[in-house]
C-alpha cells in the first residue's frame, strides 16, 4: 500500500523546474506582508512548539536548522529557551527572512538543497514547509544529510487524508503518516509519528502529523 503511495508519488510530481521554484519563491514573498496567515510570532504553549521542544530536549551549545522556517516564529521561541545554541533558519524567501534577525542565523536556501555539510546539526526540523518542497524524497533526505548520526529530525504537516479542507496551491503536497514515516525511515534508525491538535487538552482532528525521527 505504502510502496504503491510512493510510486504514484515519484510519478505524480511535478518537476522543480526553476520556473517554479521562481513562482514559489515570488509566491512567499507577496505571503510575507500576510501577518494574519504568515504570523511572525507563535504562542509558546502551542503543542507544535511543545512536542518539538520536548523532543529535542536540552539543546546547550548545539545546533539546530528550522528548513522553511518563513519568518522565524518557531526559531525564536527556541532561541529563548536554548540560549547557547546556534539556530540557522532557512527559507526559500527573502522577504520571510527579512523578519529573522539575530541571535538567529538566516539563509536564503530551498529545501531540496540545503547549503551545509553532512551531519552538522543536532535538531532539524521542518513545520509546514515540507509540504511545499515539491520534491518531497530530496527534501527529506537533505534534511536527514545534515543531522547528525544520533540527532534528531522532526516534520510537522498535514494530513493528506484531510486533503481539500483548505485552499492550496498547485504545487502543496498533504502526506499520509505511512508514507513519510517510511522517507525518513530510509535515513533515520527510530522513526514515529502522531496526530497532533494546537493545545495538548483537546483531540487531535486529524489534520496535522508530527513525524520525528532519530538518526
Ligand atoms: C506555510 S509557511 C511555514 C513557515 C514556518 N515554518 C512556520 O511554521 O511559521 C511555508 C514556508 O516554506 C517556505 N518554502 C516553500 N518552499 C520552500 C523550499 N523549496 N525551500 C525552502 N523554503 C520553502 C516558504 O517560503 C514559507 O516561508
Amino acid at each position: 500500500m505504502i510502496g504503491k503511495i510512493l510510486e504514484k508519488l515519484r510519478r505524480s510530481a511535478p518537476a522543480v523546474t526553476p520556473e517554479l521554484e521562481r513562482r514559489i519563491r515570488r509566491s512567499f514573498d507577496e505571503s510575507s506582508a500576510d501577518e494574519e496567515h504568515f504570523p511572525s510570532t507563535i504562542d509558546p504553549r502551542i503543542y507544535h512548539v511543545q512536542l518539538l521542544l520536548r523532543f529535542f530536549g536540552s539543546l546547550e551549545n548545539g545546533r539546530a536548522l528550522d528548513v522553511g522556517c518563513g519568518k522565524g516564529r518557531f526559531a525564536r521561541v527556541f532561541a529563548g529557551e536554548w540560549p547557547t545554541a546556534r539556530i540557522t533558519a532557512t527559507d526559500i524567501s527573502t522577504a520571510m527572512l527579512a523578519y529573522v534577525q539575530p541571535p538567529l542565523q538566516a539563509c536564503a536556501a530551498t529545501m531540496t538543497t540545503l547549503p551545509f555539510r553532512d551531519g552538522v546539526f543536532d535538531a532539524v526540523y521542518a513545520t509546514e514547509s515540507l509540504e511545499h518542497a515539491v520534491d518531497i524524497e530530496r527534501a527529506v533526505a537533505e534534511m536527514c544529510r545534515v543531522t547528525r548520526p544520533g540527532g534528531k529530525v522532526a516534520v510537522i504537516d498535514k494530513n493528506a487524508e484531510h486533503w481539500g479542507k483548505l485552499k492550496t496551491p498547485e504545487w502543496e503536497r498533504w502526506f499520509h503518516r505511512r508514507e513519510l514515516e517510511k522517507l525518513l525511515g530510509r535515513h533515520c534508525r527510530k522513526v514515529d509519528s502522531q496526530f497532533i491538535s494546537y493545545w495538548e487538552d483537546v483531540p487531535p482532528d486529524g489534520m496535522f502529523i508530527a513525524w520525528l525521527a532519530e538518526k
